[in-house]
């Protein structure tokens, strides 16, 4: 064992809050009320149920990772954020229909209790949306200014010692990074000309980051995956991290396209297709919201199965992906995926996966161990893109010249050997010594 990193304890209360509080955001809220008061499980949760293997497997050292470093507990969470409708987390929670009516009803008071703020808001950006509590300002930096003052107030209200931030709003359209990305000093200047290359969440970005405030991105938006913002986070020693929770039918991909590579089954066709009715779903309806999250579910294939190396089994893959606005199933998605596979001589074989999922019951745990994961890497110093927190996203933001890592197996292998270093403990790469003894 060496020494560890050393990690500022988790002293006082944590304030965890959310551009956008929607499903995602109010099933997560709700659900960590609920968890406190011993109605409900954390189920899916890594810091929360996880356990991690220490040592060698003789050892039969195996402790749950909230009790291995040092995370903020359920009970030191405050919770907030801004949204277009005024609504509170209660009617919030209510009218995204995921958690049920009685449920909700146990924890009616706290969830009414928090309202959001006035958001930073833009129908260009979400063009399907448009609402009334909405922030204004002469121009995007004093929109900035006005979301620092936010967070300031949030914190001393509440008594916090810390806050972090996790976007969980709408999907904002396709945008590629311009001049105005490349540096801090061009993009401050873009806030204050205006510029519509800075779309809303890079304004929530940037104040979180001036504010000293870790920032993961939910959504596949641009955000924080900029030169600039990456910039700022380097001069706030603040740690980034995105994007696009991987939830449904990605992480289904990436549990089985691994397993194809591993056994070296070749591929010929993978067409995903899906429905789904809440209020994510309309926003993805409109082409230039879906182009955003198309570009973010057609990455995971190419990056793990290499087909530049393994050109006799993947050089030919037609991959699709579509999503359907369906209003009568709600949260409640349903993602077909036909899977064209071949083995031996190349006889063709077929593989049908139908997911009925819910999709912010697979997305609440992630916001949590995210956030709680962020302000770790905040007290221990660690700043910049934290590429150990790839195992939460869909297209996992990475260093300038690196490729992502989407491999699941490798991604929480990275995670937990990212705590066992933290901590000094050797890491598992499970090239075991006995091999050669
Ligand atoms: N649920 C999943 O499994 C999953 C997976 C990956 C990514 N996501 C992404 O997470 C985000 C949230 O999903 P959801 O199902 O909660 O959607 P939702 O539509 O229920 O909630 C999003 C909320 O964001 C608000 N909003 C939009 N722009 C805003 C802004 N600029 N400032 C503040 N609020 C704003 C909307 O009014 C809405 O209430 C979406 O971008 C979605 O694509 C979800």
């Amino acid at each position: 064992m060496k020494n560890g990193v050393e990690i500022k304890p988790a002293t006082g209360k944590l304030g965890i809050l959310t551009p956008g509080m929607g499903a995602v955001s109010t099933t997560f809220i709700a659900g960590c009320l609920a968890v406190l008061k011993g109605i409900g499980k954390p189920i899916g949760s890594l810091t929360q149920m996880g356990s991690i293997r220490l040592g060698k497997r003789t050892d039969g050292r195996n402790p749950l990772i909230k009790d291995f470093v040092p995370l903020a507990e359920l009970h030191d969470l405050v919770f907030g954020g801004w949204d277009i409708f005024e609504e509170n987390v209660y009617e919030a929670a209510i009218n995204a229909g995921v958690l049920s009516k009685d449920l909700l009803n146990e924890i009616k008071g706290d969830l009414t209790a928090i309202k959001p703020m006035k958001a930073v808001f833009d129908p260009a950006y979400v063009k399907k949306l448009n609402g009334t509590w909405v922030k204004k300002g002469a121009n995007k930096m004093d929109l900035a200014n006005q979301l620092r003052e936010d967070i300031r107030n949030f914190k001393s209200t509440n008594n916090l010692d810390r806050v972090v931030i996790v976007w969980c709003g709408s999907t904002e359209i396709y945008l590629e990074p311009t001049e105005a990305h490349s540096s801090l000093a061009k993009l401050e200047k873009a806030m204050q000309d205006n510029d519509p290359a800075i779309a809303p969440s890079m304004i929530y970005a940037y104040a979180a980051l001036k504010e000293g405030v870790p920032f993961a991105n939910g959504a596949p938006n641009l955000t924080v995956d900029f030169p600039a913002i990456q910039e700022l986070a380097k001069e706030m020693k603040m740690p980034i991290s995105g994007k696009d929770f991987k939830t449904g039918q990605t992480f289904m991909k990436t549990l089985l396209a691994p397993g194809f590579k591993a056994r070296l089954l070749g591929l010929s066709g993978w067409f995903s297709t899906n429905i789904l009715g809440n209020r994510d779903g309309e926003v993805l309806d409109d082409p230039d919201a879906f182009k955003t999250k198309e570009v973010s579910k057609l990455g995971v294939l190419e990056y793990i199965l290499q087909p530049k190396v393994y050109p006799d089994l993947y050089g030919d893959l037609y991959h699709k992906v579509r999503i359907n606005y369906y209003p009568p199933r709600g949260d409640n998605k349903e993602g077909w995926d036909n899977i064209d596979i071949f083995g031996w001589l190349s006889y063709p074989m077929q593989i049908k996966v139908d997911f009925l999922c819910r999709d912010s019951i697979l997305a609440a745990p992630l916001v949590l161990d995210l956030a709680l994961f962020s302000d770790l890497a905040a007290r221990t110093g660690m700043h910049g893109i934290q590429e150990w927190l790839s195992f939460y996203y869909k297209s996992p933001m990475v260093p300038e010249n690196l490729y992502p890592e989407h491999d699941i197996f490798i991604q929480l292998m990275k995670l937990k050997n990212t705590l066992r270093h933290l901590k000094g403990e050797d890491l598992i790469t499970h090239l075991g010594l006995e091999y050669y003894d």
